[in-house]
């Protein structure tokens, strides 16, 4: 019997692929059944695109300087994505707002991870604002993309407490740890065919979602023994 193949991704970044490499090693250890197709980013010579090479993903630049406006650098970067035919499209540290003709070309199969437990703290800085207002939980969420900012269905949220003596640099950090644990677990259900968006809802396993799973739900911690 033909064994279905893998489903494809490809992973955009614009900096340092932290997030990139947590994806990369799940791949690796077969905690993801997918096959990271390719890597875009659009700022030149970041770390992000070395860790791809090392892995033997092809990895390319396409620098949103050499394009004159948002809608043309999204149609190259398009072409880019499609080349790979990929089923998934993640963004990992990609810090570009994307247009509506992009989000719609990858609709249901667009997944972004924001540093903030959304909807607190959309858009840039969420570390130095979660600390400014106090607030007493950070953390992550990973989300389909539509076309608001930040504002797609939320599928997965990992927390972390603020401590007092918390900077913005130690706060990241400890958000970071979870971001690495979380997303691989959303990108894997999607490879699996267990997660997909139906009229902007988000469904798992045949059941819409009515509100963003925790990472300390019954169903992450299971799925973290297989
Ligand atoms: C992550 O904190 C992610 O949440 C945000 O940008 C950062 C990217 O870090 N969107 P890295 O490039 O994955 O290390």
């Amino acid at each position: 019997m033909r064994q279905s193949p893998s489903p494809g991704i490809v992973v955009l970044i614009s900096g340092s692929g932290t997030n990139l490499q947590a994806l990369i090693d799940a791949v690796a250890n077969g905690d993801i059944h997918g096959e990271i197709r390719g890597v875009i980013s659009n700022r030149p010579e970041v770390a992000g695109l070395e860790r791809a090479r090392r892995a033997g993903i092809p990895a390319r630049v396409i620098n949103h300087q050499d394009f004159s406006d948002r809608d043309t650098f999204d149609q190259a970067l398009m072409a880019a994505i499609d080349q790979h035919q990929p089923d998934l499209v993640v963004l990992a540290g990609f810090m570009r707002v994307l247009t509506p003709a992009f989000v719609g070309h990858h609709e249901g199969r667009l997944i972004n991870i924001h540093p903030s437990l959304l909807p607190d703290f959309r858009g840039l800085h969420t570390h130095e604002r979660a600390l400014e207002a106090g607030v007493q939980l950070h953390g992550c969420s990973i989300h389909f993309v539509n076309t608001e900012l930040d504002g797609g269905p939320v599928i997965l949220q990992a927390s972390v407490p603020v401590l007092p003596d918390d900077t913005p640099q130690t706060l990241a950090a400890r958000v970071q740890q979870q971001e690495h644990r979380a997303y691989p677990r959303v990108i894997q259900w999607f490879c699996q065919g267990r997660l997909t968006l139906r009229n902007g809802q988000v469904w798992l396993d045949e059941k819409p979602l009515q509100a963003p799973l925790q990472f300390s739900d019954p169903i992450t911690l299971a799925d973290s023994a297989c």
